[in-house]
């Protein structure tokens, strides 16, 4: 896509129809380049998202010595090096705009015995990264952040990292990774105590790589998960499932434009990430789960979506993390709802691609709609959207939810700076023109 793409959303002709499917799970997708990469042996991915955050994880992959075949129609076969198998990279490493690629890689660069510096995008560049050179930094890691604790990342080798117990100070799935991933390379056993349920996809995915890994939890919210350094990967086929939260813009959509009934299949339902189901139920969506199944260590399932009009709703704090990535998209759904719909405990939106509080409030002011911004969230008051022009601050998932608001809307929505859609959604115009949006680029 081009640099200065805008998107075009105007009000669909009629619901939403038919059967989908969108891209890959971003999450595992990284997660399986990563731990293909380091496996002994060879590993078969099919289902990846061939977006430009994952193919920056290939590439630092690549670039450290490890051969891969593809991807080609989702199918990529990488060929392992081994836990230490990785060679020191000859430039920088650019994680493009993901900050999952940067924190995790750190995980595991910081245990490898060469130099490597690793840089991002605008958006990336801006992002906190203390929160994983700090806990790393503790296991014994050389890493370190510029001066405002944002990227570059500059690490040097060390021998050996010390295991570590760790307490996330906030629920983040990319900071616990970080620290496992490095722990795999401990002397010891290393934990990682958890606040509040995260997605537990690099759990579950180390287990299909065959390493011991181990959940206790501790109350309804909280768990430690523990891993013992020094043991090894070994290759295996992974088939990835569709992405919930690229699925929820079709959720939301077919739940606000009239007449809809539409399927979106084999998408990923695992339950640290199914948040955005609760609360659509909650905001009174009709969203139905057919025909679950198992896939590769992750419960999947078709997800049939029906138009009927939504209900504010005040959103549990507790549903944050399981529906972290959707809150752009859960603020559109609230824009359509009757009465007030009440975000709290959201701050940590305020540090993904864009501050996303403030991307939604600006952007749902500018078409119309009435909101509140608050520290932690917003109260977003239901009514009709007029249309108009928002920028999506290069935050793919700003732009998405604006392109959904654009079904609904009097007036046209102009989207500008929807570059960054292809990070995790390639074919995002393509399929919501197929489903029945119509949006342009
Ligand atoms: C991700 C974790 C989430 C999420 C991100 C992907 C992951 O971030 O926002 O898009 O793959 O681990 P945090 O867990 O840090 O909030």
């Amino acid at each position: 896509m081009s640099a200065k793409l805008s998107l075009i959303a105007a009000k669909a002709k009629q619901g939403l129809t038919g059967r989908i499917r969108v891209p890959g799970d971003k999450s595992m997708s990284h997660r399986a380049v990563m731990f293909s990469s380091l496996a002994n042996g060879t590993s078969e991915i099919t289902g990846l998202l061939e977006g430009e955050d994952v193919m920056a994880t290939l590439a630092a992959f690549r670039a450290m010595g490890v051969q891969a075949d593809g991807p080609a129609g989702g199918k990529l076969t990488v060929h392992g090096v081994g836990m230490r198998g990785l060679r020191a990279p000859e430039q920088d490493l650019d994680m493009g705009n993901s900050g999952t690629a940067m924190r995790l890689i750190t995980g595991i660069l910081a245990a490898q015995n060469f130099a490597s510096k690793l840089i991002g995008d605008e958006s990336l560049s801006g992002r906190p990264m203390r929160r994983v050179t700090v806990p790393l930094s503790a296991m014994g890691a050389r890493c370190a952040t510029d001066e405002n604790g944002c990227p570059p990342i500059h690490i040097r080798g060390v021998e050996k990292l010390e295991p570590i117990d760790y307490k996330l100070p906030m629920a983040s799935a990319q900071i616990k990774s970080a620290v496992l991933l490095a722990g795999l390379y401990a002397s010891g056993e290393t934990s990682v105590t958890e606040p509040a349920p995260t997605r537990d996809h690099t759990e579950r995915m180390l287990k299909a790589y065959g390493y011991a890994v181990e959940t206790e939890r501790l109350s309804d919210e909280a768990s430690t998960i523990r891993l013992s350094g020094g043991g090894e990967l070994t290759a295996t086929n992974i088939d990835i499932p569709a992405d919930i939260s690229s699925a929820a813009f079709f959720m939301v959509a077919a739940s606000i434009v009239p007449g809809s009934e539409l399927v979106l299949e084999h998408v990923c339902v695992n339950p640290t990430r199914t948040g955005i189901i609760d609360v659509l139920k909650a905001m009174g969506a009709d969203i139905k789960l057919l025909n679950p199944r198992a896939v590769g260590g992750e419960p999947v399932a078709d997800i049939k979506v029906k138009y009927v009009g939504l209900k504010g709703a005040v959103i549990d704090p507790k549903l944050v993390p399981l529906a972290i990535d959707e809150f752009p998209v859960i603020c559109v759904a609230a824009a359509c709802a009757e009465g007030h719909t009440t975000v709290s405990g959201a701050e940590e939106l305020r540090h993904k691609e864009s501050d996303r509080i403030s991307a939604m409030v600006t952007g749902l002011r500018a078409i119309g709609v009435e909101v509140e911004e608050r520290k932690d969230g917003m109260v977003v008051t239901g009514g009709s959207i007029t249309g108009g022009e928002v920028e999506s601050y290069h935050d793919h998932r700003i732009a998405m939810s604006f392109a959904v608001a654009g079904g609904v809307a009097d007036g046209e929505i102009v989207i500008n700076e929807a570059d960054n859609v292809a990070t995790s959604f390639p074919n995002f115009v393509e399929l919501a023109k197929l489903a029945g949006l119509d949006v342009s680029d």
